[in-house]
């Protein structure tokens, strides 16, 4: 077998780009990696940017986009896993500048594969995908910070999007009270059936008056969003709380006052699940593998591989809602 099948990203005119499905040579993988069957992969934001060219995602073109792809291992120069072995791999630099999950092989070095934690399928870890496990480190953030479900109501911000209705199950999952802030007014009664506990429109959100401080209504937030959301939610938590700052899909802009950091004791907490140590990784997969191992079906739909670019404007154009998987080799 010469060719495998893989969304092939190419600039067909300048700066023009085009993502279809074909039939691409097996010598545009790299030999001496881990050579991976994908079953499953996922779409995220960043697969959006790249199969539309995005330079801050991937520098050269054609590309195949895929941050996410759990599957079976074909081949292992490095002997650290056996054949046939179930793995997942998300984030580092797959999907980026090396050919990603939207395909059916990946290759891929042995250090950015975990194994698929006991009892998880692989189209299990692909519903959680780098939206879960970015999740799960958002959750896990604001818990080891000391936020508690007795201590208030957490905010979520894009909260139609994969981060952010995993962020919602897993909240309402260890009992919290939680705030969801979107901008589709028609997806308030999915939010609801998700266990949404008040649902705020952004823009009446962001209509108050500029102060350097709200009154506090907030314990915790994970926000997806930046610029004006994060800025007000940061100026309306509570004394000690903290915000995981996880996405910047409205805006890389944080103009801020100190005041919330020094008067409030405010925290903000950086999250970047693509390049965490494996074993941070591994931690999170573990929690969604048995703590956390709660039914997604609600908020997932599967896709075939042909239709993927269609998801894909759908993310890029903001019209896409909870998490898309992509069933390849099953
Ligand atoms: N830090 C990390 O490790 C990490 C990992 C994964 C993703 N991310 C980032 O997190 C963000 C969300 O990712 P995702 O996979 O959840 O994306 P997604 O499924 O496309 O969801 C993003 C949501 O944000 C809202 N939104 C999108 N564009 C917006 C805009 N221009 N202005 C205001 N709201 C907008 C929409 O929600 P509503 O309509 O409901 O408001 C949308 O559903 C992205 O920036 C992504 O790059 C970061």
């Amino acid at each position: 077998m010469d060719y495998f099948n893989a969304l092939w990203t190419s600039e067909i005119s300048e700066g023009y780009f085009e993502t279809r499905l074909q039939s691409v040579p097996f010598a545009t993988l790299s030999k001496d990696k881990v050579l991976i069957q994908v079953a499953y992969s996922s779409l995220n934001y960043k697969d959006a940017l790249s199969a539309n060219g995005h330079k801050g995602i991937t520098r050269d073109f054609p590309h195949i986009p895929g941050i996410d792809a759990a599957g079976k291992v074909v081949l292992d120069p490095s002997h650290t896993f056996e054949v046939g072995q179930e793995v997942i791999v998300t984030g580092f630099d797959l999907g980026m500048n090396t050919h990603g999950g939207l395909a059916e092989y990946i290759s891929v070095p042995p250090q950015w594969i975990i194994p698929l934690p006991y009892g998880m399928s692989t189209r299990k870890a692909m519903q959680w995908g780098t939206a879960g496990l970015t999740a799960g480190m958002a959750v896990s953030s604001l818990w080891h910070h000391g936020i508690r479900p007795n201590q208030g109501e957490i905010v979520l911000t894009g909260a139609t999007g994969g981060v952010s209705m995993i962020a919602l199950v897993l909240l309402k999952h260890l009992g919290f009270q939680v705030a969801a802030i979107t901008g589709k007014l028609d997806q308030y009664s999915t939010l609801k059936k998700l266990g949404a506990d008040r649902i705020l429109d952004r823009d009446e959100f962001l209509s108050e008056k500029p102060r350097a401080l709200y009154p506090m209504q907030f314990s915790g937030a994970i926000d997806v969003l930046g610029g004006d959301v994060l800025i007000k939610i940061i100026k309306s938590l509570h004394f000690g709380g903290a915000v995981a700052a996880c996405g910047m899909a409205s805006s890389v802009e944080l103009p801020l006052q100190i005041y919330p950091f020094i008067l409030r004791g405010v925290n903000l907490l950086g999250i970047y699940s693509a390049d965490s140590p494996l074993e941070k990784k591994q931690e999170i997969w573990d929690k969604l593998a048995n703590a956390w191992n709660i039914p997604l079906d609600a908020i997932c739909r599967t896709i075939p591989l042909n239709e993927a670019p269609t998801y894909l404007t759908k993310i890029r154009e903001g019209n896409h809602t909870g998490r898309t998987v992509v069933q390849i080799n099953t």
